[in-house]
C-alpha cells in the first residue's frame, strides 16, 4: 500500500516524481503529494485529496521545480483520505513520505505533545517527521544519524524517503518490512517503492534489505545495514520493458493484461518445459532437488487471487505428483498453530511478493522447519529474497488492481511444479507427462480463441449489470475458478458475488435462487461434467438465470442455459487457465458497462503490505 518516489540529480524533477507516482498509483490512490527543494533554497509542497489527476491539476496551477524531491500516493491506514493526511508530511525542517504502519505512534505522539509539539494530521507517519526533527534539534550530526536515532524508537513497518528544508544535497531512505529500491543512471539517483516507478529512467536497481538506511547524493548512494555499517547491495539489471507498463491502446490496464496472457504464459514456460521428454527443468530453483522430490507434504499459502491459484494447485499437485497439499489463507495460517516440520515444503504464492500476511506466514513456516519455494512475479521482491528457492512467473508488471495475468501464470507455474515432482517421485509416466506438457504448451493458442470473442460478454453485461448478486458455481478444479470469477466481479463492478462448489448448492445456497438471480456455472466438458450439469438443472428448476461457461458446441448446455460463453475443448489439467479468462472478461465487461473505475476500484490497493 502507498507508493513512494524520490529523486536527486541534475534534472528538474517534478515530471520524474509525477510520472513515478503515476506508475505507482496501483499501490494506493486516495490522496497524493510531492515536495521539491527549489532553487530559492526552500522546499515547496503540493498535496491533494483524491487521485493523481487532481495532483497534476493542483501542481500545474502553481508549478515549482528543483533537482531534489519526493512524492507519495496514499492508501489510507491511519486517518481518513484528506489533504491534511496526504503525504509528504513536514515537521520543522524535516519532510518525508512513508509506506507502512508505525504501530507505537500513539505512545510516541503523546510523548511529543507533552514536549510541546503539535500535529496537523491523524496519521501515524507524522510522528516520524517530528521524531527526526527532534533528533536534529537535539544535536544529531546529520539527517542520516537523526533518522537512525528516530527509527530506534519506532515499532512497525516503513519505507521512507526523507529530506530537510535546509539541505538540497541529500535524501535519506530507510526500509523495514516495506519495499524500497534505489535506481541509478548517470548521476540521477532514484528511490522508489517498486521498479516500474522509474523504469523509463533506469534499469539498474539495488534492493534495500530490512533495517537498511541509505544516503543519496548527486555522487551516488551509500547504503548502511541495520547496525549502521556501510554495506554493498548488489546492483541488478532489470529487463522489464517500460512499454509493458503502459496501456498500449487498451481502454484499461486490466483489459490489456487479460489480452497479454498468452504471451506471458509463453514467457513463463520458456526454457522450462520439454514436452518431447515429458520433463520440466527447474534447475533455477535453488533447493536441493533430492530433498524437494522427497517432501512429506506441501503447504501452500497466499491471499486473494493468489490463494485461488493455491486451490487449483492442490488438485494438480495431488493428482499428478501424489504429494499431500495443504492450502491456507496466509492470515489464517499464522494464527492456527499449523503442523510443520523439516520435511515440509512451504510454497507461498504472490504476484507482488510483498503481501504482509503471506510474508509473515512464510516466516512462521520457516521457523517451524519448512523450506520455502515461492512462486512470485516481482523479481527481487521481499518474498523472493527471503525464500530458499523461487519459481518466477514472468507475468511482467501487473498494474490493474484486479489480478489477471498474474493468476494464469501462477497456474502455469504450479502445473510445471506438479509435473516436475511427479517425474522425480516416480509416480508420473513419461507418456502422461508428455501429454500434460503438450497441453500446457497449447494453452496460449487456446486462450487466444477466447480472447477473440467479445460480443457475448457485451450481451451479458447489458442483461445482467443491474443484478444485485451473482452466484458462481464450479466443481473440482473449476471450484477455485468460480471463486476467482466471483472475486473479479465484486472487485471491479461492486456487484455482490459468491463462488461455491456446485455440490454445496443444495446445502443452503439454493434458497437464494429465483428469477432475479444470475448463476454463472463453470461447466466445461471433463472429469465432473455430468455432476455439474445436474447442478445446472437444479438451478434452472428454481428459475435461476443461467450463464454457462462451457465447451464450444455443447448443445446440451446451450438448450438449458440463458447465455453460453464458449471455451475450447482442453485437458482438465489446463482447463482452469481457460475458463478463468472467460470469467475475467465477463467481470470486465459488466464493470465497463456500469462505468466503474476498473483499474483502481474503490477501497482497494494492489499490494497489501499491511496486516
Ligand atoms: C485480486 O484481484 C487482488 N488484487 C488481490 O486479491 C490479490 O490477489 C491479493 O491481495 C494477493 O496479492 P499478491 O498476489 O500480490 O500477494
Amino acid at each position: 500500500m502507498c507508493g513512494i518516489v524520490g529523486y536527486i540529480g541534475a534534472k528538474e524533477c517534478s515530471d520524474i516524481l509525477l510520472s513515478g507516482l503515476k506508475n505507482l498509483e496501483y499501490r494506493g490512490y486516495d490522496s497524493a503529494g510531492i515536495a521539491i527543494g527549489t532553487d530559492g533554497g526552500d522546499v515547496q509542497m503540493c498535496r491533494v485529496k483524491g487521485k493523481l489527476n487532481k495532483l497534476y491539476e493542483a501542481y500545474h496551477s502553481d508549478p515549482f521545480d528543483g533537482t531534489i524531491g519526493l512524492g507519495h500516493t496514499r492508501w489510507a491506514t491511519h486517518g481518513r483520505p484528506s489533504k491534511t493526511n496526504a503525504h509528504p508530511h513536514r515537521a520543522g525542517r524535516v519532510i518525508l513520505a512513508h509506506n507502512g504502519i508505525i504501530e507505537n505512534y500513539g505512545e510516541i505522539k503523546s510523548r511529543l505533545v507533552d514536549k510541546g509539539r503539535s500535529f496537523d494530521s491523524q496519521t501515524d507517519t507524522e510522528v516520524l517527521a517530528h521524531l527526526i526533527d527532534q533528533e536534529l534539534a537535539n544535536g544529531a550530526s546529520d539527517l542520516h544519524s537523526a533518522t537512525r536515532q528516530a527509527l530506534e524508537q519506532v515499532e512497525g513497518s516503513y519505507a521512507l524517503v526523507i529530506m530537510t528544508a535546509d539541505n538540497p544535497d541529500r535524501l535519506v531512505v530507510a526500509r523495514n518490512a516495506s519495499p524500497m529500491v534505489i535506481g541509478t543512471s548517470d548521476g540521477d539517483i532514484f528511490a522508489a517503492s517498486d521498479i516500474p516507478a522509474v523504469l523509463e529512467y533506469t534499469r539498474d536497481f539495488q534492493f534495500l534489505e530490512d533495517g537498511d538506511t541509505a544516503v543519496l547524493t548527486r555522487d551516488g548512494a551509500e547504503i548502511y545495514d541495520a547496525d549502521g555499517e556501510p554495506v554493498e547491495r548488489e546492483t541488478k539489471h532489470i529487463n522489464w520493458d517500460p512499454i509493458s507498463a503502459e496501456k498500449q491502446g487498451y481502454k484499461h490496464f486490466m483489459l490489456k493484461e487479460i489480452h497479454e496472457q498468452p504471451a506471458r504464459i509463453i514467457d513463463t514456460l520458456r526454457g522450462r518445459v520439454d514436452p518431447e521428454e515429458g520433463d520440466v527443468d527447474l534447475r533455477e530453483v535453488d533447493i536441493d532437488p533430492e530433498w524437494l522430490a522427497d517432501v512429506d507434504k506441501i503447504v501452500m499459502i497466499a491471499c486473494g487471487t493468489s490463494f485461488h491459484a493455491c486451490q487449483v494447485a492442490k488438485y494438480a499437485i495431488e493428482q499428478v505428483a501424489r504429494v499431500p497439499v495443504e492450502i491456507d489463507l496466509a492470515h489464517e495460517f499464522r494464527y492456527r498453530d499449523p503442523i510443520i516440520d523439516d520435511n515440509t515444503l512451504c510454497v507461498p504464492v504472490s504476484q507482488s511478493g510483498e503481501t504482509a500476511d503471506t510474508l509473515a506466514a512464510m516466516g512462521e513456516a520457516r521457523e517451524r522447519g519448512a523450506r520455502v519455494l515461492s512462486i512470485v512475479n516481482v523479481i527481487e521482491s521481499t518474498m523472493a529474497r527471503e525464500s530458499d528457492g523461487v519459481l518466477y512467473t514472468h507475468a511482467g508488471p501487473e498494474i490493474g488492481v484486479a489480478s489477471t495475468k498474474a493468476f494464469t501464470t501462477q497456474l502455469a507455474a504450479v502445473n510445471m511444479l506438479a509435473v516436475w515432482l511427479g517425474r522425480r517421485r516416480g509416480v508420473l509416466e513419461q507418456d502422461t507427462a508428455c501429454e500434460y506438457l503438450k497441453a500446457l504448451r497449447q494453452t496460449p493458442n487456446l486462450m487466444e480463441k477466447i480472447l477473440n470473442r467479445t460480443d457475448i460478454y457485451e450481451q451479458i453485461a447489458r442483461r445482467y449489470s443491474d443484478a444485485e448478486s451473482v452466484l458462481y458455481m464450479g466443481r473440482g478444479n473449476q471450484f477455485p475458478i468460480a471463486r476467482e470469477g466471483a472475486l473479479k466481479l465484486k472487485e471491479i463492478s461492486y456487484i455482490h458475488a459468491e463462488g461455491l462448489a456446485a455440490g454445496e448448492m443444495k446445502h443452503g445456497h439454493i434458497a437464494l435462487i429465483d428469477e432475479e438471480m444470475p448463476v454463472v456455472v463453470i461447466a466445461p466438458r471433463g472429469g465432473v461434467y455430468d455432476k455439474v450439469f445436474s447442478n445446472l438443472e437444479e438451478a434452472k428448476a428454481r428459475q435461476g438465470e443461467l450463464i454457462a461457461i462451457a465447451t464450444e458446441g455443447d448443445e446440451q448446455i446451450a438448450e438449458l442455459a440463458d447465455m453460453v460463453v464458449e471455451v475450447p475443448e482442453a485437458s482438465d489439467f489446463i482447463q482452469p487457465m481457460l475458463s478463468v479468462v472467460a470469467a475475467q472478461l465477463l467481470a470486465y465487461h459488466v464493470a465497463d458497462f456500469k462505468g466503474t473505475d476498473i483499474d483502481q476500484p474503490r477501497n482497494l490497493a494492489k499490494s497489501v503490505t499491511v496486516e
